[in-house]
């Protein structure tokens, strides 16, 4: 299991909209979360990268890795999988992985095989990414050309 941080954006919100009304709020909490624009994501700079060691990665669970930019998960010995570690419910970082990936701030369950959700109030799974698998290492894969799966 593996802690990260708590809910900036939430925070953020409510502090702004004292300060600057709900107009300016909202543009400026769109723009702190990263989930909400096509800028970089917090990942993307870890791209051609190690992430993690399987060694590091429980079967049947998973870690929050790297800051806690990156989820990578084993749900059967052998088979990893990584996904963002961005909550698509308010844009949370995840915090913990059990038998499902956790985000705290709100109660959000995900499904470490698929990133579907397993409990809401997410409604959309986490983001998938691309990896491979070399020796110990756990890669983030390089982004895909425009259109492709991953990114
Ligand atoms: S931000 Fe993750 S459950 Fe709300």
């Amino acid at each position: 299991m593996s802690a990260g941080s708590g809910c900036a954006c939430r925070i953020s919100r409510r502090r702004l909209i004292g300060a600057a009304g709900a107009a300016g709020a909202a543009a400026l909490g769109a723009a702190a979360c990263g989930s909400q624009d096509e800028g970089p994501e917090p990942y993307d700079a870890l791209r051609g990268t190690v992430v993690a060691q399987t060694s590091e990665i429980p079967v049947g669970g998973g870690s929050v890795v790297i800051d806690g930019k990156l989820v990578v998960t084993q749900p059967k010995e052998g088979d990893f999988k990584a996904f963002s570690a961005v909550c698509t419910h308010a844009g949370c970082t995840v915090q913990e992985v059990e038998t499902t990936v956790n985000c705290l701030c709100h109660g959000s369950r995900f499904d470490v095989a698929t990133g579907e959700v397993r409990s809401g109030p997410a409604n959309r799974p986490l983001e998938e990414l691309s990896i491979t698998v070399d020796g110990t290492d756990i890669v983030l894969d390089e982004k895909p050309p425009r259109g492709g799966q991953g990114s």
